[in-house]
Order: structure tokens, then C-alpha cells, then sequence
């Protein structure tokens, strides 16, 4: 089954850009490509100035390393680490000889410095993401993709976290590159494409 198809798209450094489209439309699925995460069967990508869809998953991995933030629509926390040892892991990767101080400066950022020694099945699905979204940051990334970044978040959380990442927009340039139904985020980007046939179109 073809999901994505005749679809062409840029984003430049420091841009803001919301997808919206319906359910099952390949929203995750774009997202998914973009970030190297998974491969088409056919067309080209390009990350952080460089192809990748002529790479392998481990090229693509060392590709990802250096450039990108991920919040996946499911979280994808590892259960077995505390929250603060989920977002200290892509700083202890990097070496980071802060990585516990850094850690807990994001988890205090997302609202959940009190949390830090919980286990993921120990937190709500709001509380996961907010852990999510500290760990995509933990890394500094030049491009930060979330997906649904909002979809479990009460109003006052998710308007915080809408703060958060347009604060790494301006602070570090941080692409961002977010699908979301959330229509006041879609709003806060510069740029809102709809996926809608397998394809983008401009929304205004
Ligand atoms: N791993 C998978 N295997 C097979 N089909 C999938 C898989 N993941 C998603 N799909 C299908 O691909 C389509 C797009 O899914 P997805 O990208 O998750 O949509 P969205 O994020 O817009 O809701 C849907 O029809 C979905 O059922
Ligand atoms: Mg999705």
C-alpha cells in the first residue's frame, strides 16, 4: 500500500513547520522518513545537508546522532531507567560530563523535577511525554521532529511545552518540525502544510 506519494517538501534551518492532516493519513509515517528513522521505497531525503536514503540504518543512526530530537507519538521512554535516567542518556551518549545536572534542568523546565525518580509505568501519559520531550531536547538537535507533541497534555502543560520548544527555536535555532491537531501550536509555526492523499498541500 502506498501511503505517501508525489509529495515534495523543504525545510530550512531555524524554520517552524506544523503537519496536520486526519488520522491514518502518514503523518508519523512522513515524520518517520524525514528523520531517518525508517526508509522509502523510493525518492530522496535529506537530513541536516546530507542524503539519506541511500544509507543504511546504522549510517542513517550516526546521521540521527549528530542532528535530530525525536518525540515519538507513543513516547518510547525505556521502562526500565527512572525518568531522570531517560533524559540523561543522549547526554551520557555525548559524553556530557554534566549529563545528571543537565538532565535535571530539563525535567525541571517540562514541570516534572519532582518526578525525576519515577519509573515510566509510575507516570500518566502527560507526565511520559513531558519526559519524551526533555530527552529530544537533552541533546541540543539542530532539528527537532514531535509528534503530537500536545496530544496527552492539559491545556496550562501543553501551553508550557509549546513555550519550551519555541524557546529552543529561538535560543538554538532548533528546526522544528511538528504534526499536531492542536490547533493553537499549528498556529504558533510559521508554515502549516495538511497531508492529505498522500501528499502536502499549504493550509491557511
Ligand atoms: N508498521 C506498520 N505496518 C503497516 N501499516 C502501518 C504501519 N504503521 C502505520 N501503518 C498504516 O499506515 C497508514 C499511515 O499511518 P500513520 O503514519 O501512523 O498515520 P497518522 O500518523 O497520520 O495517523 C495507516 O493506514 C496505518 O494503518
Ligand atoms: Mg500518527
Amino acid at each position: 500500500m502506498t501511503i505517501l506519494n508525489g509529495l515534495s517538501l523543504v525545510v530550512n534551518p531555524g524554520e517552524s513547520l506544523a503537519i496536520l492532516g486526519a488520522s491514518g493519513c502518514g503523518k508519523s509515517t512522513l515524520l518517520g522518513l524525514l528523520a531517518g528513522l525508517d526508509s522509502a521505497s523510493a525518492g530522496e531525503i535529506e537530513l541536516d545537508g546530507q542524503r539519506i536514503d541511500n544509507l543504511d540504518e546504522d549510517q542513517r543512526a550516526r546521521v540521527r546522532r549528530g542532528a535530530v530530537g525525536f518525540v515519538f507519538q507513543n513516547f518510547q521512554l525505556l521502562p526500565a531507567l527512572t525518568a531522570l535516567e531517560n533524559v540523561m542518556l543522549p547526554l551520557e551518549l555525548a559524553n556530557e560530563p554534566r549529563a545528571r545536572e543537565e538532565a535535571l534542568l530539563l525535567l525541571e523546565r517540562v514541570g516534572l523535577g519532582q518526578r525525576d525518580d519515577h519509573y515510566p509505568r509510575h507516570l500518566s501519559g502527560g507526565e511520559q511525554q513531558r519526559v519524551a520531550i526533555a530527552r529530544a531536547f537533552a541533546s541540543r538537535p539542530r532539528v527537532l521532529f514531535a509528534d503530537e507533541p500536545t496530544g496527552n497534555l492539559d491545556p496550562a502543560t501543553g501551553e508550557r511545552v509549546i513555550e519550551l520548544l519555541f524557546e529552543l527555536n529561538a535560543e538554538q535555532g532548533t528546526t522544528l518540525i511538528l504534526v499536531t491537531h492542536d490547533s493553537h501550536l499549528a498556529r504558533r509555526c510559521q508554515r502549516r502544510l495538511e497531508l492529505r492523499e498522500g501528499t502536502l498541500r499549504p493550509l491557511t
